[in-house]
């Protein structure tokens, strides 16, 4: 599943949200740092980044950073102790967020929006593509879907975003794509975006999802993007003056992913990503599926 592309290299994960959904778990903790059955989720979206041939990750992060910075460093303390009691196993878990990826920091002082979270990682990311994905969003580890964004980016040029279908009455939740269709089954072409729209005013049924591979012509507009909804500056916005104007960095294709994706800064899909996660486990899944199966017959 590794990239054939040399020309990306860099990822950015924005992690900086206030995750106000998932409070009071979030007061003090940021969301992405939630386990999803027992790794926390923004691990599951790194070694996605790392699947797909990206090594070099820049994390954007907020208040409460610091979990985030000290689950990718070394813990001298608890390997200390593991080495100690002989405990390979447990000793390889600890050690292995830290060997991931090269792994960068910047802080977004104030969360003003997605988009201005990446103008974030302008400085770091420079002149080329790079690939956006969002520290709350978790895409099975079986289902690739970066890597084909990567391929579709390597053979168009441009910028790539993910699109799933969704049901016309979700679409408000989301972004959605004006497209037109491609000789892939899977890509289609954007020629328009807007951002969380109503189901009639929606240009289609397909919804952004956290995971882009941006041209670096991104930041120049977004340097110019005013807030948009919500107060924020929007990313949508940035990419839908890209779609408008292929001149300016190419054009914006979508990859339709038709896979398994959980929003784990949503309670409901948060439990649902550690149910079928813990369920498919080989370690944990026998016997929970023998609970769970006895708890929907009997207690349901
Ligand atoms: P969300 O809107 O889902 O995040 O942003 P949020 O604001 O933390 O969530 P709620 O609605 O209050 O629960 C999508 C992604 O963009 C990041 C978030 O961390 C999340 O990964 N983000 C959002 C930033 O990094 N900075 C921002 O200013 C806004």
């Amino acid at each position: 599943m590794t990239s054939a592309n040399p020309g990306i290299s860099k990822a950015v994960i924005p992690a900086a949200g206030l995750g106000t959904r998932f409070l009071p778990a979030t007061k003090a903790t940021p969301k992405e740092m939630l386990p999803v059955v027992d790794k926390p989720a923004i691990q599951y979206v790194v070694e996605e980044a790392v699947a797909a041939g990206l090594s070099d990750v820049l994390m954007v992060t907020g208040r409460n950073k610091r979990p985030l910075e000290d689950h990718f460093d070394r813990n001298y303390e608890l390997e200390e102790a593991l080495t100690r009691k002989g405990d390979a196993e447990r000793l390889a878990k600890v050690q292995e967020s830290s060997d991931l990826a090269a792994m960068h920091y910047v802080r977004q002082g104030d969360p003003r929006g997605l988009g201005h979270a990446v103008l974030c990682a302008a400085p770091h990311v420079g002149d080329e593509p790079f690939a956006v994905l969002l520290g709350d969003d978790l895409i099975d580890p079986r289902d690739a879907l970066l890597s084909r964004m990567v391929q579709v980016q390597a053979r168009s040029g441009g910028s790539v975003v993910a699109l799933m279908e969704v049901a016309p009455e979700q679409i408000h939740l989301y972004g959605s794509a004006a497209v037109e269709s491609t000789d892939s089954d899977d890509v289609v072409r954007i020629t328009g975006l807007v951002e969380k729209p109503e189901a009639a005013d929606a240009p289609s049924n397909y919804a952004i999802i956290g995971r882009y591979i941006l041209d670096p012509h991104v930041f120049e507009i977004l340097r110019k993007t005013e807030p948009g909804r919500g107060g924020e500056i929007q990313l949508t916005d940035a990419l839908q003056q890209l779609a408008e104007d292929e001149k300016v960095g190419g054009p914006v294709h979508g990859v339709v992913f038709r896979g398994r994706r959980y929003d784990t800064g949503d309670r409901g899909d948060y439990l649902r990503a550690i149910v079928r996660l813990a369920c498919e486990r080989e370690d944990l899944g026998p016997d929970f599926r023998t609970w769970l199966r006895s708890y929907v017959t009997e207690e349901m």
